[in-house]
């Protein structure tokens, strides 16, 4: 049996969004209160599987630590580091893509999304081997749970595959096979513009997306111009089965209330979109603005940020040192 363990990352590819806070950050800080470690990451390695600029990557890298921190990750109760910190992941993750299958990779649609309209041959080898990276980030501490979005559950699928395949072809239940925590009203926050795609800090559109850094007016405007239908708020959630955007604004305001969605819906039973979304535009900014105001106060301070990482980093290595040592014994290194 493993000691219970939560793992999870985000890229510092962009700035945050409100896909990232409610599918990731704000469930991050309220498993602090269920008496399980939590480890956090700001995954930059994973973010160089497509150029970044130099410059940016380490401001990004900061700012998604600030974001960890204004969402109430509280350094004294979890882990909090940046990945390229500590070398082990690197050194799991070759191990790794020596157990995965190509095929296996090929097969992601993470993969596929990214690579669409492009000669995927021409992409960077990382990008194929990616969810590998990621398995390596789990499976470094034994981490039995990850909360995550759902857009990350097929790789974690696969991090169970390489768990289970080293366990296998080496040593018997060495790594566990880890649970996705994918939980909540907001598990895939759909784009502001298009009811079929995922809210993304990498979509091209600015207005596609509410990202932590916007002031009270951008996300009211955000808000006020998201694609709906003409149609008034049905009473029950059997009536947003094919209203996909009207079913995304529903759940967004369900996450930020903490109530769940049945309850909003029949709050807002026969509402028309002029006035459900100025609620839903308050309900915003009163929840996101003091996160803004924190994040911008710790991006005053660099070096306390660094220091908080430097801190965190070697907590981790601390738990990764002996897990990597095994595991290269058991290889035959
Ligand atoms: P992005 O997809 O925005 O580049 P990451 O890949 O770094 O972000 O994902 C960080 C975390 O945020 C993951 O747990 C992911 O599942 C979650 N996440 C990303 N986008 C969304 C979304 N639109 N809705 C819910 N969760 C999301
Ligand atoms: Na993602």
């Amino acid at each position: 049996a493993f000691t219970p363990r939560i793992f999870s990352g985000i890229q510092p590819s962009g700035g945050m969004t409100l896909g990232n806070y409610l599918g990731a950050l704000k469930r991050f800080a309220e498993k602090q209160d269920e008496g399980i470690e939590t480890i956090y990451c700001v995954v930059d390695m994973h973010a160089i599987t497509v150029w970044q600029d130099p410059a940016k990557l380490r401001h990004q890298t900061r700012e998604i630590a600030a974001a960890y921190l204004a969402s109430g990750i509280d350094p004294a109760r979890s882990i909090l580091f940046n990945q390229s910190q500590v070398s082990g992941h690197a050194e799991l993750a070759w191990i790794f893509n020596c157990v995965a299958r190509i095929g296996w990779m090929y097969r992601m649609t993470q993969f596929k999304d990214k690579t669409a309209g492009k000669n995927a041959e021409n992409s960077s080898l990382g990008l194929l081997a990616y969810p590998s990276l990621m398995a390596a980030d789990i499976l470094l501490y034994h981490a039995t749970h990850v909360p995550v979005g759902e857009d990350q559950k097929q790789h974690l699928e696969l991090t169970r595959d390489i768990a289970a395949k080293f366990n296998h072809d080496y040593e018997q239940d060495f790594f566990p096979i880890t649970e996705p925590l994918i939980e909540g009203a907001a598990t895939r926050v759909m784009s502001l513009r298009d009811g079929t795609k995922k809210m993304s800090k990498s979509d091209p559109s600015d207005a596609s997306r509410i990202n932590l850094t916007d002031d009270a007016d951008t996300i009211a405007k955000k808000i006020r111009k998201a694609t709906t239908d003409p149609n008034p708020l049905p009473g029950t959630l059997d009536g947003l089965k094919d209203r996909p955007e009207a079913k995304n604004l529903i759940n967004i305001y369900a996450a930020l209330s903490g109530e769940s969605a049945e309850k909003v819906i029949a709050e807002f039973a026969g509402a028309q979109f002029g006035t459900f979304k100025p609620r839903l535009a308050e309900l915003a900014v009163e929840k996101l603005a003091p996160i803004t105001a924190e994040m911008n106060r710790y991006m005053q301070d660099p070096a306390e940020i660094d220091r908080i990482l430097g801190e965190g980093a070697a907590r981790a290595r601390a738990i990764a040192a002996p897990i990597l040592a095994r595991t290269k014994e058991i290889v035959g290194m």
